[in-house]
């Protein structure tokens, strides 16, 4: 997730485009860079960092344009570096365009056009469309049509913003899965991400749909789908700048937790094969033959993600044969862990700078284990220090409880589990049935999200309970625990997360009448099990919550209140299971009046130990 900023009117462009982009910057704040077209000079420049190092090397820019393009950059393909921050260009320099979103096909694209010459100066996806724009430009001068060409070759998602030295008057868009908008404004246009970088200018905009491409004059602007010219709404925005930035959402909590169907999408993209029932994951290509001899994995993390590592743990064994042990990191740092270089160690963290998660990997390096990571942030310390690893690619997760964060987590250990499984065994049916059950998954937890009234509504009638008690089974135990978390961090009360089958020998003694017992209890192998410890819950006199598969309504007769899930997979249960227990926690949170994003005592990375 990435933020882009076009301007083309009267006004000088370069000031507009970097306060647009400061605007922008919880979008994705690792490197920024902007493109200038005026007297007919096409000017680049780029920083590495924050927003305010951009303005830092523009300030004193004598360049005259009222026509431009802008970008801050949250790194997928290639490390947060200047050469790596858009606006990315084609060989002469002529063309510039910034994007936001992943080309899934840009390493065949790449290689095509290098064996035509073309040279390449980044690690990115993005700057293979410069250099295709610039290829199509030799069979026709028109850039526009060189433009829409080069879309038909792009596979994947994107908003493009693009300039040409040799059109001044013109800033062409287009949209494919990643949003982009026009603003219009009183013999101006801008284009944005999202409305929070124009709110300032004007709050008339042009939403553009998937496949639309506009070009953009100082007179006005032509969309087209196609060929075929589209006939477009202007709407009028009624948010405050505060609003926009979390895109309409109260916090940016619920915003993220809205986000998993896209950010979960995103984490697959590129990567699941299900025709072969398999995973390309192209971060371990480096140490492919190195995994083929592991003997286990040693999963380390903390918090959410070691939670998300306790699922990782059911995924791998059942699915591809491989012996894995959780580990806090805290813990696993202070230890002696017998550690070999059949033994391949998996940090996980959403910030990638987690202090006892580092130090557990140069650990496990110093006793000559394989590091692996599974992380969010491109270019963070354990993304640089582990010998390789898989982004989850669900942009920046603002609110400090971690939700899309935990679900791309699962996606990308579903990849590695297909990944290692079809090269120990997994049939081509199951792997296959896996891949096909993720690409699913975006779909149902939107039905899931229709459900957000009742959770609210119970997660006020149940706000004032003196203890919850979160109880799973087997794929769901984890989210018992991750359940717990997110009331205790959010909401701060006394939670705790339990294997249903431990209850008995112990936790139950804290069910009365001011306690709620949260089932996480899908149809699935264990399902009659949890139902056996639900009516011991009862006959104590205890609330419980459940929640279960659509369609088990018989549960409304032994639980006081039910959430449903849609049906999937046992193993991938938890990926579902888990949103209904964000909302709980959210709504809980709002209903106490606590401060959702920034809960107290928290911070959204622990760099200390
Ligand atoms: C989760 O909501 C918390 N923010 C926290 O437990 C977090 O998961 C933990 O600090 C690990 O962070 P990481 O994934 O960035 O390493």
């Amino acid at each position: 997730m990435c933020g882009i900023v076009g301007y083309i009117g009267k006004r000088q462009a370069k000031d507009l485009l970097i306060e647009g982009l400061h605007r922008l910057e919880y979008r994705g704040y690792d490197s920024a860079g902007v493109a200038l077209v005026g007297g007919n000079k096409l000017k680049r420049v780029r920083a590495l960092g924050k927003v305010g190092e951009l303005e830092k090397k523009t300030e004193g820019m004598t360049l005259e344009a009222t026509l431009g393009i802008a970008h801050t950059r949250w790194a997928t393909h290639g490390k947060p570096s200047e050469k790596n921050a858009h606006p990315h260009a084609d060989c002469a320099g002529a063309i510039s365009i910034v994007h936001n979103g992943i080309i899934e096909n840009y390493t065949e694209l790449k290689d095509e056009l290098t064996k035509k010459g073309h040279r390449f100066s980044s690690e990115t996806d993005t700057e293979v469309v410069a250099h295709l724009i610039e290829e199509h430009t030799k069979k026709s001068k028109d850039i526009e049509e060189a433009f829409a060409r080069a879309l038909k070759d792009l596979r994947g998602t994107y908003g493009i913003a693009m300039v040409a030295v040799a059109e001044p008057e013109r800033l062409y868009v287009a949209r494919m899965g990643s949003p982009l908008l026009i603003g219009v404004g009183k013999d101006e246009y801008f284009v944005a991400s999202d409305v929070s970088a124009i709110l300032a200018h004007t709050k008339k905009v042009v939403y553009l749909e998937d496949g639309e491409r506009a070009v953009i004059t100082r007179d006005g602007y032509v969309v087209r789908s196609g060929q075929a010219v589209q006939k477009k709404t202007v709407s009028d925005i009624e948010w405050s700048e505060k609003e926009a930035k979390r895109g309409g959402y109260p916090h940016f909590m619920l915003k993220e937790i809205f986000d998993q169907p896209e950010s979960f999408a995103d984490a697959l993209r590129g990567r699941l094969l299900p025709d072969e029932g398999s995973a390309r994951l192209g971060g371990l290509r480096a140490v492919a033959k190195r995994l083929e001899g592991i003997r286990r994995i040693v999963i380390v993390s903390c918090g959410t993600s070691y939670h998300a590592g306790l699922v990782g743990e059911y995924m791998l064994e059942e699915y591809a044969g491989i012996p894995v042990e959780v580990e806090y990191a805290s813990e696993f740092r202070y230890r002696k862990p017998l550690l070999d270089k059949y033994t391949a160690v998996l940090a996980l963290s959403q910030s990638g700078e987690t202090a006892d998660t580092l130090a557990a990997i140069r650990e496990a390096k110093n006793k000559g284990a394989l590091a692996l990571g599974i992380v969010n942030v491109v270019g963070s310390t354990i993304a640089r220090e582990t010998d390789a690893g898989v982004y989850n690619h669900a942009g920046p997760e603002v609110s400090v409880a971690s939700t899309k964060a935990f679900t791309s987590q699962l996606a990308v250990l579903s990849l590695l589990t297909l990944y290692l499984g079809r090269k120990r065994g997994m049939s081509l049916v199951t792997g296959q049935r896996i891949a096909r059950e993720l690409l699913k998954l975006p779909r149902l937890m939107e039905r899931i999200f229709e459900q957000s009234g009742t959770i609210k509504k119970l997660a006020k009638k149940y706000a004032n309970r003196k203890n919850y008690l979160y109880l799973g089974r087997k794929y769901n135990f984890p989210i018992a625990f991750e359940g717990a978390l997110k009331v205790k961090e959010i909401a701060y009360v006394s939670a705790q997360g339990y294997p249903t089958g431990e209850m008995k020998h112990g936790p139950i003694a804290l069910i009365d009448r001011e306690a709620l017992a949260l089932f996480i209890m899908p149809v699935d192998s264990v399902y009659e099990k949890s139902v056996s410890g639900l009516e011991e819950i009862k006959a104590r006199g205890g609330t419980v919550l459940a929640i279960t598969t659509e369609g088990n309504t018989a549960l409304e007769k032994k639980a006081d209140a039910v959430i449903y899930i849609p049906k999937t997979l046992e193993m991938l249960t938890p990926i579902l299971s888990v949103i209904p227990l964000q909302l709980f926690a959210y709504h809980m949170s709002v209903a106490l009046g606590y401060e959702v994003d920034r809960p107290r005592n928290l911070a959204k990375s622990v760099t200390v130990e």
